[in-house]
């Protein structure tokens, strides 16, 4: 029988429950999920590449069917390459939507065997992201409840 193989992208510096719920509801929708993690993000993350890896390993050891990888490049030549035919995006406000919907067209004229599939975010994640997340840590704010346990600690460790 064919595997249904998924990728979940993204720069998830750090991660947040937000994408935890999008990871465990993807991985109980298709056989094999990958989080892919870009290496050439534009951005210039907080947490190095190494330790986004080590963060999204610990949080998804329970899930069986999911691994953590990295790419290179374009995401749907990487799709191709590792036989995955969808992509998985969570889907917030309105606000998101525009950007998505560029990143999903333009993904399907690069490759249209490759299907993106968008998720409605859980609705206590709604106003969640990596970035505000950062914020409220920087400015001593609690950012417990919003990431993991183990992002929460390294958090207070790279920012203290
Ligand atoms: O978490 P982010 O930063 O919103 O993730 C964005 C990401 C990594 C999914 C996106 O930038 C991406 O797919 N980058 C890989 C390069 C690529 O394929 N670009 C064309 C997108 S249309």
């Amino acid at each position: 029988m064919a595997v249904s193989r998924a990728l979940v992208p993204g720069s998830f510096d750090p991660v947040t429950n937000g994408h935890l719920d999008i990871i465990a509801r993807a991985a109980s929708m298709f056989d094999d999920v990958r989080v892919v993690v870009a290496r050439n993000a534009s951005k210039t993350p907080l947490f190095p590449l190494e330790e986004r890896l080590v963060m999204l390993g610990e949080v998804c050891a329970p899930f069986k069917n999911v691994a953590v990888e990295t790419f290179d490049g374009l995401l749907v030549e990487y799709a191709l390459r590792t036989g995955a035919t969808v992509i998985v995006k969570g889907l917030r406000a309105v606000s998101d939507f525009e950007y998505e919907l560029q990143m999903a067209l333009m993904n399907r004229r690069l490759a249209d065997r490759v299907e993106t599939v968008f998720l409605m975010t859980g609705a206590e994640y709604s106003y969640l992201s990596s970035n505000i997340v950062k914020e409220i840590a920087r400015l001593g704010g609690a950012v417990e409840g919003l990431v993991p346990k183990s992002v929460e600690k390294r958090l207070r460790e790279k920012l203290a």
